[in-house]
């Protein structure tokens, strides 16, 4: 055969649609924690257009996307908020019955629990986790 198979691995941000599904999740998710009584006042004085295009663009990145984030670290953006565990974990739960909710492959939900495992500790209130 003279076609060269193409065994390049194709990133979870192109196997759920790129942009527009990133997109789409990231809009479906926020209304999910405005809709929050827990959550919504983190957000009472905040962009929100500004913060779904950060979201937007740091999750094409956690799929394994384009790079064009530019935004603050997650340790200054979220330490001065003083965010608890419970509501970290809250929100993550929001997020990965956002991305179930939009058929994205159980896998790459997989993929983004262990990101949110892994950062944790950035977002997190020092000192208010459980042992504190
Ligand atoms: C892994 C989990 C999270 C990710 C990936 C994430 C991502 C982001 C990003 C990209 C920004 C924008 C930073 C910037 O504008 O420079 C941001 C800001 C913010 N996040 Fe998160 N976030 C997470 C968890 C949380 C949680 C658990 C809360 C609240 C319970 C929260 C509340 C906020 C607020 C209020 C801002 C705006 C801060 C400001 O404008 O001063 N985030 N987040």
């Amino acid at each position: 055969m003279t076609v060269t198979q193409d065994t390049t691995p194709v990133s979870h941000y192109e196997r759920i649609g790129g942009a527009g599904s990133v997109k789409a999740a990231v809009e479906l998710f926020y209304d999910k924690v405005l809709a929050d009584p827990e959550l919504a006042g983190y957000f009472t004085n905040v962009n929100m257009a500004e913060q779904r295009r950060h979201l937007a663009l740091m999750m094409t990145v956690v799929l394994g996307g384009p790079d064009e984030y530019a935004g603050r670290g997650l340790a200054e953006a979220h330490q001065p908020l003083g965010i608890p565990v419970a509501h970290y974990v809250m929100v993550g739960e929001h997020l990965t019955a956002t991305l179930a909710e939009l058929g994205v492959p159980a896998d790459v939900i997989d993929h983004v629990r262990t990101v949110l495992g892994q950062v944790q500790d950035q977002v997190v209130a020092s000192g208010t986790g459980p042992d504190a």
